[in-house]
């Protein structure tokens, strides 16, 4: 693994709850990259906060990322839709792209985020 990797410590796993989501910040180079963690049906996944319609946060309301039946991460913007589990959008202008996956794993029940390479 590279040397100067970015990693973050989001929290512990079992405080994010089925249908719950997580901010959480990475620094790179002085400036903040917002992501996400979610826990969809138990498995967590997390997400550089950025649309690929517009590469804007999607959360108008600070912290609301899941549509109101929990089916999909919605972008507030213009409405794209993405898939929790894979951050594939399958509604609106970003049609087909995917959200920038972020890796985690569990340490002593701690969820470590890694900045993705293509963040
Ligand atoms: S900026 Fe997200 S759908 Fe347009």
């Amino acid at each position: 693994m590279p040397e100067d990797r970015i990693t973050v410590v989001v929290g512990r796993a079992d405080e994010i709850a089925p249908g719950a989501t997580k901010k959480f910040l990475f620094v790179q180079r002085g400036q903040e990259i917002e992501a996400f963690v979610l826990n969809h049906g138990g498995e967590l996944h997390a997400y550089l906060n950025r649309c690929r319609h517009v590469p804007m946060t999607m959360d108008w309301v600070e912290n609301q990322f899941y549509t109101e039946d929990g089916e999909y991460i919605q972008c507030a913007t213009h409405g794209a839709c993405y898939k929790p589990d894979t951050g594939e959008c399958v509604e609106g202008p970003p049609f087909g792209k995917f959200l920038i996956r972020v890796p985690l794993r569990l340490e002593n029940g701690e969820i470590i985020a890694d900045l993705p390479a293509d963040a």
